[in-house]
């Protein structure tokens, strides 16, 4: 593919159209691109754009500065897996039907019986992950996409139990609990971005993976490998499911970042079908309008058969194909391998 993208920029020289970004940019000097692209950790997280307004702020009832109690090493500390469908909060059950999960984890010491529950949500909303803002005065769509650990007193045990799964699947010492808080807040400061969507080139078994998702369950997923890594021996007696939202694709062509599509004349159209392509999926204000949302992406999507990825703040081409996009309640065995 790359060869043949250089040959054409050869070919064309200043005809040259985003092919050539595909071939000159920083995938070429790293050799073959390797699948799935590596999800790009920062140093620390940056701070976030005013213009990002969180509708519910973020993790009100956490301690401050993400603090995690110490726990003593005489400690036994009961790990709980949680999950209950996203869309009860406003909207009853009548969505739950296609299992969008959240997940979490719950701790329990024994030696204060404090509860505590951790989790990684998005900071604006899911929306806000998923689709970015297209703002008059700036030319690139504006994202307000991080997504942050929170960690916070207490397991809403009615919550979890009656729609969902509590489910005890483990015991730590105290010391494996401050190894955890110590990793936790490492990787609460270098993975800050969202990311809804996994690509794969198809829905069979032997697919490629273009790209990971990162979002709360694969946080209880890096998490669960943590503490397997640590030495916990954890199981669980029930089916351990997990919601995966999948798009499916050919093999994806990196397109660019920011600054090298918008504001570039020589871009002009790329960046007019970009932002014409994610004009018709703003944010929105709820779940139910982000799932009507997700039914015209998809209509969009068989009908164009081009998606816009936006992954490690840089663009990519998706040649989209059958079944386009769809939203999986599948099994990830447990305990999770080590990430
Ligand atoms: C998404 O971000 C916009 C801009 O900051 C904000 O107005 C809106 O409330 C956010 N959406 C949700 C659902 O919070
Ligand atoms: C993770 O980062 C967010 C955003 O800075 C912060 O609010 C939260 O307290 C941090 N959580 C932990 C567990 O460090
Ligand atoms: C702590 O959580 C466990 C498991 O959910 C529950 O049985 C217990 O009642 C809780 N204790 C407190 C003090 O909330
Ligand atoms: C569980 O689902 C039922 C039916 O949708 C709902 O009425 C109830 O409030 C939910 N329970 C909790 C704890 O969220
Ligand atoms: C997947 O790959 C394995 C090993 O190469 C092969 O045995 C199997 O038939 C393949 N399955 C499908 C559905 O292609
Ligand atoms: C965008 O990509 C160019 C070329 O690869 C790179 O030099 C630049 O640092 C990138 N910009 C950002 C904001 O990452
Ligand atoms: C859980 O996942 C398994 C395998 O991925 C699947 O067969 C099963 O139907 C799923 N369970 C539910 C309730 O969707």
């Amino acid at each position: 593919m790359r060869p043949v993208a250089t040959l054409v920029c050869v070919l064309t020289l200043g005809l040259c159209s985003w092919l050539c970004v595909s071939a000159y940019g920083t995938h070429l000097s790293t050799g073959p691109q390797e699948w799935p692209v590596p999800y790009r950790r920062v140093d620390e997280r940056p701070d976030v754009d005013s213009y990002c307004q969180a509708r519910y702020p973020f993790c009100s009832t956490g301690e401050r500065d993400g603090r995690i109690p110490y726990m003593r090493d005489t400690d036994s500390i009961s790990v709980y897996r949680l999950q209950a469908p996203v869309w009860e909060f406003k909207y009853g059950d009548a969505l739950s039907k296609l299992h969008i999960m959240h997940d979490a984890i719950g701790f329990s010491s024994g030696e204060t019986q404090r509860n505590y529950t951790m989790e990684w949500y998005e900071l604006f909303q899911l929306g806000n992950c998923t689709f970015p803002h297209l703002r008059a005065e700036v030319s690139a769509p504006f994202w307000c996409n991080q997504g942050a650990a929170c960690f916070f007193q207490g397991i809403d045990d009615e919550h979890w139990s009656q729609n969902g799964t509590l489910e005890k699947v483990g015991v730590i010492t105290g010391d494996m609990f401050n190894d955890m808080a110590r990793w936790v807040q490492q990787d609460n400061q270098t993975g800050v971005y969202y990311e809804t969507w996994t690509v794969r080139s198809d829905p069979g078994p032997n697919a490629t993976v273009w790209f990971e998702s990162f979002d709360c369950s694969q946080f209880t997923h890096r998490t669960y490998g943590k503490l397997a890594e640590l030495g916990a021996k954890l199981s669980s007696r029930s089916q351990t499911n997990y919601t995966k939202v999948y798009l499916y694709s050919g093999e994806p062509t990196y397109l660019g970042n920011d600054s090298t599509i918008f504001g570039r004349p020589d871009m002009k159209n790329l960046a007019a079908d970009i932002r014409e392509f994610y004009y018709t999926f703003r944010p929105h204000q709820s779940y139910v309008e982000l799932a009507i949302s997700l039914v015209e992406v998809f209509e969009k999507v068989v009908l164009h058969k081009n998606f816009y990825l936006y992954y490690n703040s840089e663009y990519w081409h998706l040649p989209m194909k059958s079944p386009y996009m769809q939203i999986k309640y599948e099994e990830v065995p447990f305990p999770i391998g080590v990430y």
